[in-house]
């Protein structure tokens, strides 16, 4: 499969998914999923967040999880951090990647990070170049990038300005995050458009939630301009607690499949994948699943009535 054919995910059901789950999800339980996603073959696994264990308790075992992850054959994890104090935790705790999240808006900045889009923008610079320091690489998220559920549209040259920042700071991948799923496919063309016309295209991810039913639409529209890199999660299960109407993620299991369907290579197994978020489902105690997932149930439903 030519590099073109290729498409790299980033697996983040830990992160995106638990973050925002009513209850505590035990470290142990963590690890299971962890180990079952990276079992169908998602080397890139975003596990957790260093934040204030105040602001988002889900995830106030980030440093025992990575330290119980860190050395799973193949599988390159990552974590997010806001601020310096953020990307020391994740420094010391032995992780390959960081994840560093900055909003387009400023009110969005301030509602998630306690920020002005000023001072989050230096903050997220301060986190790439200490990663840098350290020999890790990191990818800035532009997030609410196409719309904030605060300050509605959010024109296009604004988030090429901040993309340039982050990756004048030494990032190494930039990812677009349509956070609230407000994007369509028409978006989404045209904003990695402009930004391919400055930034190259293999270095662009997109992030993107199924709000509305189109990030399946807008996945593809993302291939059709040349995106390789995506993020999406088991399940689908996500959605940040800080923005409002922010629901679930693209589903794994469905960009697995329309991928796959169209001649791109994932490396990811599907069965293997619906295990993972069968185990999703029993430890958030919610119904999981993409459409792919839906129609894999009805499938083996189908064979179990067809054996009995
Ligand atoms: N890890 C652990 N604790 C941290 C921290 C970090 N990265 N950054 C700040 N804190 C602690 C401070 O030590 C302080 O603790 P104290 O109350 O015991 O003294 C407290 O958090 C407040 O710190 P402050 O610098 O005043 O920041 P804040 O209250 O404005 O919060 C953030 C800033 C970024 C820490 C907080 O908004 C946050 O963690 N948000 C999480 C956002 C998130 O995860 N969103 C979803 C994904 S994008
Ligand atoms: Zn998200």
């Amino acid at each position: 499969m030519t590099p073109d054919r290729q498409i790299r995910i980033t697996e983040v059901a830990l992160r995106d998914g638990l973050q925002g789950h009513t209850t505590f999800v035990p470290t142990e339980q963590k690890l299971l999923l962890l180990r079952s996603l990276s079992k169908a073959g998602l080397n890139n696994i975003e596990a957790t967040s260093f934040v204030s264990p105040k602001a988002v308790p889900q995830l106030a075992d980030a440093e025992e999880l990575i330290a119980r992850s860190r050395d799973l054959p193949g599988v390159q994890l990552s974590a997010l951090a806001l601020n310096l104090k953020g990307v020391e935790r994740a420094i010391d705790s032995g992780v390959h990647e960081v994840a560093v999240v900055l909003s387009a808006t400023d009110t969005m900045n301030r509602k998630n990070a306690g920020m002005s889009l000023h001072q989050a923008t230096i903050a997220s610079e301060d986190v790439i170049r200490r990663a840098a320091s350290h020999q890790l690489p990191s990818r800035a998220y532009i997030s609410v990038a196409f719309e904030c559920p605060f300050e509605g549209a959010v024109p296009s040259e604004v988030v090429l300005r901040l993309a340039l920042r982050m990756l004048e700071a030494g990032a190494t991948e930039l990812v677009i995050a349509d956070t609230i799923g407000a994007a369509g496919p028409a978006q989404v063309q045209e904003l990695c458009r402009v930004l391919a016309e400055s930034i190259p295209v293999e270095r662009i991810g997109l992030h993107l939630h199924d709000t509305r039913g189109l990030g399946i639409a807008n996945a593809w529209a993302g291939i059709s301009v040349g995106i390789r890199r995506f993020d999406s999660s088991a399940g689908g299960l996500g959605g940040c607690p800080f923005a409002p109407g922010a629901a679930g993620n693209l589903a794994t299991e469905d960009l697995v499949l329309m991928a796959e369907s169209g001649g791109y290579a994932t490396g990811v197994d599907l069965p293997a994948l619906y295990d993972a978020v069968e185990l999703a489902s029993q430890i958030t105690g919610r119904e999981l699943g993409g459409r792919s997932m839906s129609w894999a149930r009805t499938r083996r439903d189908a064979a179990l009535v067809g054996s009995s």
